[in-house]
């Protein structure tokens, strides 16, 4: 790819839950575009594999390791990331974890309160702590501060039965977008949201993509493509990311193959 190709030339990038599945190919992605990549994950190994493919591809790459739900672990986060980086000109809320099938009369209490911690919760608390630096962020005046994009899903978009509090968590990073949308407009930093639907990724363990299709709704392109992958994602981040989407922000972009809008 030559320079002038590149969209995210000297951009520093921060993603949560970088070392596996959509995060992983947003930092590959996004890597091959020129940003340097700040990788979070509470998986060091797996961390540290993207980390060397990030380098592998000559740009900058390093491993936080945080729980992204736990506010003493962010806040140390924050230090040691601008101890690395000047600025963070990106951030991607990725982090999260699936949830087994239960309904909300059997649902335990433990189980709502950590799929709503890990979901949701950590993205307040990293958007918190990075956009009060990103606010600062050195930027000619045409020109954005940031960039933020949170992973929700189609399940915030639609309840569906079986999934309560992983869609109550990304219905409300949906919220969140808008409202922090709104509260960063006026320092230049855009925030948008991801809805992926069926992506074939490790959060649902060793499973073939055959199994997988057969598992859910079907997608309107059922016959060409009944799942994603994680690089059909990863290039809608990379629009977020880039300038080409200067004037989108408050906004939550289905990548589902048309699956579960009604
Ligand atoms: N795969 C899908 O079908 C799908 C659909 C809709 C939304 N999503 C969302 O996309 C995002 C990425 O999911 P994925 O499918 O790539 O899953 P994945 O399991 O492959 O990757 C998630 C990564 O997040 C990390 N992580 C988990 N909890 C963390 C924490 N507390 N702190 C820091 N890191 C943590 C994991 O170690 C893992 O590396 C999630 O927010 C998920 O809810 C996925």
């Amino acid at each position: 790819m030559s320079v002038l190709e590149k969209r995210l030339l000297g951009k520093n990038v921060l993603i949560t839950g970088a070392g596996s599945g959509i995060g992983r190919a947003i930092a590959v992605l996004f890597a091959k575009h020129g940003a340097n990549i700040a990788i979070n994950d509470i998986n060091a190994d797996a961390a540290n594999k993207v980390a060397d493919e990030i380098k592998d591809l000559g740009q900058k790459a390093v491993v936080f390791i945080a729980d992204v739900s736990d506010q003493p672990q962010v806040k140390e986060m924050t230090k040691e990331i601008f101890a690395n980086f000047e600025q963070i000109d990106i951030l991607v809320n990725n982090a999260g974890i699936g949830a087994t099938f239960t309904s909300i009369i059997h649902m335990k209490v433990e189980n709502w309160d950590r799929i709503i911690k890990v979901n949701l919760r950590s993205v307040f608390l990293v958007t918190r702590y990075i956009a009060r630096r990103m606010i600062k962020n050195k930027a000619p005046k045409d020109q954005l501060r940031g960039k933020i994009i949170n992973m929700a899903s189609m399940r915030g978009k639609t309840g569906r039965s079986g999934f309560g509090a992983y869609g109550a968590a990304k219905a409300g990073i949906v919220n969140l977008t808008q409202t922090l949308a709104q509260e960063l407009g006026k320092y230049r930093i855009t925030v948008n949201a991801i809805c992926p639907g069926l992506i074939h990724t490790p959060i649902y363990g060793p499973i073939s993509i055959e199994n997988l299709a057969g598992s859910s709704l079907p997608t309107c392109l059922q016959s060409f493509k009944p799942v994603g992958l994680p690089e059909d994602v990863a290039k809608v981040a990379l629009f977020l990311a880039s300038s080409d989407s200067d004037f989108i922000t408050g906004q939550s972009i289905p990548v589902s193959g048309g699956q579960g809008f009604v």
